[in-house]
């Protein structure tokens, strides 16, 4: 088995229970449960919107540049035991503000351990900065900004959270990027159908597309992400849990991956989501009979669809 590509990984939804319950310590933060409970999706959340404020934990506790490091060292190391050769993580800097680090400020703590990561391990790492749905479009050209601004450490920009609000109005900040040709992601086709994906490629000129997964039900969308070859970032589990898809044997990853187009496998969040990369082709190969062959297949798609 080659190493694993991992290209949609949220370095809040990813930090590791007992190094949000020690932060919050260390902090003097007092949880009202324990961590696990309180940074882990139950399995019946059953929505996007219901799923994402289990992140909110973690980004109470990262709001220092040492918790920053601390999270991303660890995510290079959890990585490198799920058998990841290239990660790319992303975060959403402006979310991490509220103790007074700059955009500048958590972009280096990040990608100083990300760096601290990779020397320990070896496992190479691409940094990605999210604009939010829900934020006002002059937050996201800041982002978008500093995205530019920090070529050196940054790979790409994306556009994440809750997909009831649309992309258009963001438009600036992608523009910012495509000028600097900066590659673009964005979360669509998730919560919401193949008319937000359209959005997301015609609009804001994503080459890649968070999970996409309500992409089915329309083959000229379909016959438009295959013909520009664009990857699909499919999280199955993460699928599951927010209902974009009603349960794993219903997951359009196969079925894709059969008719040609670039799907690849990702976590979304290690944490939140409760899952690895070994867990998801493991789902997988038991709801599909996916072998060695079929985890390759998407091992190349996401070599191909790397932005670092
Ligand atoms: N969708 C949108 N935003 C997110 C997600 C997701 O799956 N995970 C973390 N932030
Ligand atoms: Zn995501």
């Amino acid at each position: 088995m080659t190493g694993r590509y991992e290209l949609h990984c949220h370095l809040d939804g990813s930090v590791r229970p007992d190094t949000i319950a020690a932060l919050a310590a260390e902090q003097g933060l007092d949880l009202p449960a324990p961590a696990r409970q309180l940074a882990v999706a139950p399995a019946g959340v059953g929505s996007l919107h219901a799923f994402l404020p289990y992140i909110d934990v973690a980004l109470d506790v990262l709001q220092t540049p040492q918790a920053l490091h601390r999270a991303a060292a660890e995510l290079v190391a959890d990585w490198q035991a799920d058998r990841v050769v290239y990660g790319e993580v992303r975060f959403a800097p402006q979310l991490h503000t509220r103790a007074g680090m700059s955009l500048d400020d958590a972009i280096d703590a990040v990608a100083a351990g990300l760096a601290h990561g990779t020397a320990a391990t070896g496992v190479r790492t691409g940094l990605l900065l999210c604009c939010l749905r829900h934020q006002q479009p002059g937050v996201s050209l800041e982002v978008a900004d500093a995205a530019v601004r920090r070529r050196d450490v940054v790979a790409g920009l994306d556009l994440a959270g809750d997909e009831r609000h649309p992309g258009t109005p963001h438009r600036e900040a992608f523009d910012l990027a495509h000028g600097a040709g900066l590659p673009v992601t964005v979360h669509a086709g998730e919560a919401a159908g193949p008319a937000s994906v359209w959005e997301a490629l015609d609009v804001l000129g994503a080459r890649r597309i968070g999970h996409g997964v309500r992409s089915t039900g329309d083959a000229a969308l379909l016959d438009r992400l295959r013909r520009d070859q664009i990857a699909l970032e499919t999280c199955p589990g993460c699928n599951v849990l927010t209902a974009a898809v009603p349960a794993m044997a219903a997951h359009p990853a196969d079925r894709l991956l059969r008719a040609g187009l670039r799907i690849t496998v990702s976590t979304d969040t290690r944490t939140t989501a409760g899952t690895t990369l070994d867990a998801e082709f493991a789902a997988l190969a038991a709801t599909f009979g996916w072998t060695e062959a079929e985890e390759r297949l998407c091992q190349d798609n996401a070599a191909r669809a790397a932005f670092a």
